[in-house]
């Protein structure tokens, strides 16, 4: 089935952390299964559910040892059946994440790469002499194997070798990978990393920098996203989501771009890097919200162009969590929480809702370094305690560490938050006020609510899915204004970023509130907003 792309909502579930059944402290399928109907209550009509395939378990199942298998821990091929049947019965979509960047070290290509295998060491890259280029997650990209006597490619942890795209054994390898999952009923997929699988045909040194700028976008990513879509999910018009690592805008466009024939959306992350000092993820500031509307308005404007529409997100188990981030998870929970929510959902895109975002869940506020999990958390304290002071290594963890959004579900009040029987193999969030789903569930202006509301407006307003999307001029700082308009209607989103009041004027008065957090029932042409208010307008 193909569904319909602009008014597409979808929900991200990290398995691990959203319920679990059996009582190991490990979220399962048959927990996704058991909360589809609060899911649909919710209203998304998609959830893409991150990787849960057999795997080397040293980043969380992105180092997949088998593509077509289950892995034990989250359940069985018929748990994943059941859960394909029960969501499609509420008319859910599954969306699988493909890791098609690179295998764990334990995928058999790699082993018989390893034993010598001329065949599938042609799978990766293995070379006589590495280069200077940094992992992601820190250290060499380039890991020493003695028996050969060469050094294999892995961007990632060393367990997550490169695969080499160039060689046709390997595309079609995962072409039938992709068409496997299809044939189960998924309807989307979720391609990780994906603007990575172009390598330069010379591996060379760097003089500065970490070398993405060597792999990244490489000269082929269009071409093999092509043959990707013509050859698996373009027969069925399914939907897909490229995750696109350090892109550019004209790159991403050309992805996304309808008449390319090559992703439906993609996720681009400029706009998460706000708070990041020089671009670097470690080093904090406060964020920057001059850079952020000018990021919003060139992607805006460019997918604009391009006809094509892009993935709108805050959330996802890789980034802190948006309300403690941006917002103000203390004294705002809500307020901050639903701005937060509006300011992104009315843009033009495809909206993605991560896990707990709907409860306002806040970051994991972890009380001692030994509760961190994420293999680049545990690297990173390493590497940065080399250079940074104690207290600057805990405070950088706890703002960015990929953990803040891993904490488990917390459902209820029972023992475990309902999550499970026993302790989580990760804490729950140590925030002192920690908010429940029933806790949401039993208000009537909830941020659950809130995010109901604007699910609903984007599958029944036209102007939210197709409208053009324009800026008004404004100058004050902490002010994100922008427009919708479609045939003669025209809304206008305000979003106040900050905890001071700031005043506004409108030109000629609006007609209608379509939406407002602070439950504002007249307008006036002269007004002030309130800390972190949204308030959408009909003109
Ligand atoms: C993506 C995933 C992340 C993973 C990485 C390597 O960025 O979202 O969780 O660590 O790719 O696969
Ligand atoms: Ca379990």
């Amino acid at each position: 089935m193909s569904r319909n792309l602009e008014n597409l909502v979808v929900y991200q579930i990290y398995p691990r952390s959203f319920q679990d059944t059996n009582g190991d402290g490990i979220g399962d399928l048959n927990g996704i299964r058991k909360r589809i109907p609060y899911l649909h209550k919710l209203g998304i009509d998609m959830i893409w559910i991150t990787p849960f395939y057999p795997s080397g378990g040293k980043d969380n199942g992105y180092d997949i040892k088998d593509y077509k298998a289950i892995d034990p821990l989250f359940g069985t091929m018929d748990d994943f059946k059941n859960l394909v049947k029960e969501a499609k019965d509420h008319n859910i979509g599954i969306m699988l994440d493909m890791v098609l960047n690179h295998t764990s070290t334990l995928h058999p290509w790699f082993q018989k790469a390893l034993s010598g295998d001329k065949e599938y060491m042609d799978y990766y890259f293995f070379k006589d002499k590495p280069t200077n280029w940094e992992s992601k997650f820190g250290g060499s990209a380039w890991e020493y194997v003695p028996h050969l006597d060469k050094y294999y490619l892995h961007l990632f942890d060393t367990m997550q070798a490169d695969l080499n795209w160039e060689n046709e054994k390997v595309r079609e390898a995962l072409y039938d990978v992709v068409k496997f999952w299809m044939d189960l009923g998924v309807e989307g997929f979720r391609f990780d990393v994906i603007n990575l699988i172009s390598k330069p045909k010379e591996f060379k040194d760097v003089v500065i920098g970490d070398a993405r700028d060597q792999y990244t976008d490489g000269e082929k990513v269009l071409e093999y996203l092509q043959m990707l879509n013509k050859n698996t999910f373009g027969t069925k018009d399914l939907v897909t989501v490229g995750e696109l690592s350090s892109t550019t805008v004209e790159n991403a466009a050309s992805y996304v771009n309808p008449k390319n024939k090559a992703l439906s959306t993609a996720f681009g992350f400029h706009h998460l890097k706000i708070d990041y000092k020089d671009n670097k993820k470690w080093h904090i500031q406060k964020p920057d919200y001059s850079a952020l509307k000018s990021i919003l308005r060139t992607w805006q404007d460019s997918m604009e162009e391009n006809s094509a529409l892009m993935a709108l997100f805050w959330n996802n188990h890789d980034q802190p969590r948006s309300v403690s981030r941006l917002g103000d998870d203390i004294n705002y929970p809500f307020e901050s929480a639903s701005m937060i929510a509006s300011m992104m959902h009315l843009l033009k895109g495809m909206p993605y809702i991560y896990q707990g975002e709907e409860i306002g869940l806040p970051n994991a506020y972890f009380e001692s370094m030994d509760d961190y999990r994420d293999i680049e958390s545990i690297n990173m304290k390493e590497i940065l305690s080399e250079t940074f002071s104690k207290e600057d290594v805990v405070q950088s963890l706890s703002a960015h560490s990929r953990d803040n959004g891993r904490t488990p579900m917390p459902w209820d009040h029972t023992k475990h938050y309902g999550f499970s029987t026993t302790t989580p193999w990760l804490k729950f969030s140590q925030h002192n006020n920690l908010q429940t789903v029933s806790d949401v569930l039993e208000k009537e202006n909830s941020i659950f609510n809130w995010y109901q509301k604007l699910i609903d407006l984007r599958h029944t307003e036209t102007i939210v899915s197709k409208g053009k999307v324009f800026w008004p001029e404004d100058d004050h700082e902490s002010l994100l204004v922008y427009g919708r308009s479609y045939g003669d209607e025209t809304w206008l989103v305000y979003n106040n970023l900050e905890d001071k009041a700031v005043s506004i004027s409108f030109e000629t008065l609006p007609q209608t509130i379509i939406l407002s957090n602070y439950n504002r029932k007249e307008l006036k042409s002269s007004m002030t907003l309130n800390p972190y208010e949204s308030l959408v307008v009909k003109l």
